[in-house]
């Protein structure tokens, strides 16, 4: 944990290229969980955000729209802006790399660079891929069209402007080597340290106005403007201030503590943007966190013109805001990838909140109010009140040491832990026997442990549920302002724990915290409806007897059915354990696709993660993607042994070769 007392984190810039979706909503919330924890614990915060507005891929949204660059963004960054209103995103900044400080401060590091020849000119052949709006070698084409987007590219010559990257090669392995927080999660540090094995060559950091004219001009050469990456990377700066070469406020924020990527965006923040900071002379970020990607899954059958998207609106308006946020961080492992389906979500919200917590809640209140009054009663406590005491302290310990390393979705389930013990408590004292019986002083404790249980669960779930956290500490008759001093004790080891609510003040029993959805909102529901023709009836089957003895070994199948099952060689690139089962790994295998696959595999009892990387492995790699216990699994590795693994299947062929 840093011990500044300023923190700065920081998400990409969006491009607004379309409206958000459930990936940049992701990224954001989670970054606004940081910023608000890091406040709750008393600490100054920069939180950036923000658009991404220059380049090729804006400039042809607007033009298919009728209306220049600068009128398409100035209308589409206004549902950017509404959609992190409504997700309640509290950044001190909405950057636009449009805004005029931003400009001046680009255009100030480019003639910085070029004074120092640190910037050069020079004429380069390659092949330019519009779609992602750059230049690859010969070698690095798959099927002669771009290696990320598949798109097709041309040859072009250009005389171009080079920021010496190359240069900053081996600074940049050596400061990744010696710092194992830099990139997290650790298989995208290995898989950068993968990618700084080749030569690093420079990057051609202009754009000839006579191409592309949307974007900031080059100072020593006003044929030419900058290439958007060069000029993006550069808002996590200029958003707090920065100018070449000068002393100011931004020192008080910079290094970030944290930037938060996707992973799709870390070759241009853990190489461009690390070696444009070394050429600067500015430090580099303490942290790099690349997360997964929300997929929709194969399960997932969604009907009617709505394709697959996820729609983040719509779960705002039928599940809240906060439901949201806390499905987002909650259900996958941040850094790993996740299947989003909307009856996961609505499994997890009334799982968790409804019940868990809801109960938890209404319990604690209602109860009080029935049988007390309806105030915080005084308690006599017993050991049995002094272990919750004792739980309560471990819990925000952990829920404090997950944070700090961004593991929100161990953070909150180190916290329902504590929900969960409340409700146990519950049940074991039985409140509502106490009641009938007229134990009095006893039934008091018990209420008024319940409450103070509540009260530091919405003390810290304000981090990732600021609403509905408030309304719950209001409920609880909670000042605002005590409530922050005692979550600063708390988050400091120095609370009282379970003793921090006044006796006497009122409560507030009110409508559930989270009411129950007994069946998926029709509005949801309606996303569902099959457009396709109904099913023929399936055919009865004769209900066969059961025998005793050993199962009966699998029916014959033909050569077809087998030849369904599309066999590659792969090899392992990463493994990880998985965050949540002890019998799993989280492995990244290259199966000869752009990308590598995320497989989880019930192989822990056999490999240590160690073990695993640049082994030779079969994958199963049609089998319909899945999520298991919240990491998303695309391909199944093929092993000897039933439960108890014995090996794995290998063949010596490169990635991608067909296995039959
Ligand atoms: N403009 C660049 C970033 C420049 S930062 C200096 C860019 N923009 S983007 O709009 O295409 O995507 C930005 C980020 O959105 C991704 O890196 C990722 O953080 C997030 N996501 C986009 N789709 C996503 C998912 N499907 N799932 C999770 N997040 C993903 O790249």
């Amino acid at each position: 944990m840093s011990a500044r007392s300023h923190y700065y984190v920081t998400t990409p810039i969006y491009y607004v290229n379309g409206k958000p979706h459930i990936g940049h909503a992701y990224t954001t919330v989670a970054a606004d969980a940081i910023a608000r924890y890091q406040r709750l614990k008393g600490r100054e915060v920069f939180f950036l955000t923000g658009t991404d507005e220059h380049g090729q891929k804006v400039l042809e949204a607007a033009t298919k729209r009728g209306m220049t660059p600068q009128e398409h963004c100035d209308d589409l960054v206004r549902h950017w802006q509404a959609t992190f209103e409504r997700l309640n995103i509290s950044n001190d900044r909405f950057m636009r790399t449009t805004d005029a400080d931003h400009v001046a401060a680009v255009t100030a590091v480019l003639s910085h660079l070029w004074e120092r020849d640190l910037i050069y000119r020079d004429t380069y052949e390659g092949w330019y891929s519009a779609s992602e709006e750059r230049f690859w070698t010969e070698k690095d084409l798959v099927d002669g069209k771009c290696p990320l987007s598949g798109n097709p590219v041309v040859k072009l010559k250009e005389t171009n402007y080079f920021f010496r990257m190359g240069r900053y090669q081996q600074q940049l392995i050596d400061h990744i080597e010696a710092n194992d927080g830099f990139v997290r999660p650790t298989s995208r540090r290995n898989e950068v340290l993968g990618f700084l094995r080749r030569e690093l060559e420079d990057l051609c950091i202009s754009r000839p106005k006579s191409r592309m004219s949307w974007g900031i001009e080059l100072p020593f050469d006003a044929d030419y403007v900058c290439y958007v990456w060069f000029d993006a990377l550069l808002n996590y700066l200029t958003g707090v201030g920065y100018t070449p070469g000068a002393e100011g406020d931004w020192q008080q924020w910079w290094p970030a503590d944290v930037q938060l990527i996707g992973k799709d965006i870390l070759t241009t923040h853990s190489v461009y943007w690390t070696t444009m900071l070394m050429a600067m002379g500015v430090p580099l970020p303490s942290t790099l966190y690349a997360h997964g990607w929300w997929t929709s899954t194969g399960g997932d059958k969604i009907g009617k013109s709505k394709g697959n998207a996820i729609d983040v609106d719509l779960l705002c308006e039928e599940f809240g805001v906060d439901a949201t946020r806390y499905f987002f961080l909650r259900e996958i492992a941040f850094g790993a990838d996740g299947g989003f389906s909307y009856q996961g979500f609505l499994t997890r919200y009334n799982a968790d909140l409804a019940n868990d917590l809801g109960n938890l809640a209404h319990r604690a209140l209602s109860m009080t109010k029935n049988w007390l009054g309806g105030t915080v009663p005084a308690a006599v406590r017993t050991e049995r009140e002094a272990e919750l005491a004792e739980l309560a302290r471990e819990t925000v310990a952990a829920f404090d040491g997950a944070f700090e390393q961004w593991q929100f979705h161990s953070a909150l389930g180190a916290l329902w832990e504590l929900v969960k013990a409340g409700n146990k408590y519950i049940d074991d004292t039985q409140p509502w026997g106490l009641n009938k019986r007229g134990e009095v002083e006893r039934l008091a404790t018990v209420q008024r442990t319940v409450l103070e249980i509540c009260n530091v669960v919405g003390c810290l779930m304000r981090a990732v549920m600021p609403e509905r956290g408030a309304e719950l500490l209001r409920r609880l008759g909670r000042d605002a302002a005590a409530a922050d001093r005692d979550t600063r004790a708390m988050l400091a080891g120095e609370a009282a724990w379970l003793d921090l609510l006044e006796p006497g003040t009122d409560l507030d029993v009110a409508d559930p915290l989270f009411p129950r959805h007994r069946k998926m909102p029709a509005a949801i529901a309606a996303l569902f409806e099959d457009v396709s023709p109904a099913p023929a009836p399936k055919k009865k089957k004769a209900k066969k007897k059961k025998k005793k003895g050993p199962p009966e070994p699998p029916a014959e199948i033909t050569y077809d059915d087998f030849a369904k099952v599309a066999l590659r060689a792969g090899t392992v690139l990463t493994a990880e354990r998985h965050p949540d089962a002890d019998r799993l790994l989280v492995l990244t295998v290259d199966v000869g696709e752009p990308a590598p696959r995320q497989i989880v595999a019930g192989i822990a009892t056999r490999f240590e993660p160690e073990d695993l990387p640049g082994r030779k492995v079969v994958v199963v790699t049609n089998l319909a993607p899945a999520t298991i216990r919240g990491v998303e699994s695309r391909g199944m590795l093929l092993a000897a042994g039933g439960k108890a693994v014995v090996d794995l299947v290998a063949v010596d062929a490169a990635p991608g070769e067909i296995v039959r």
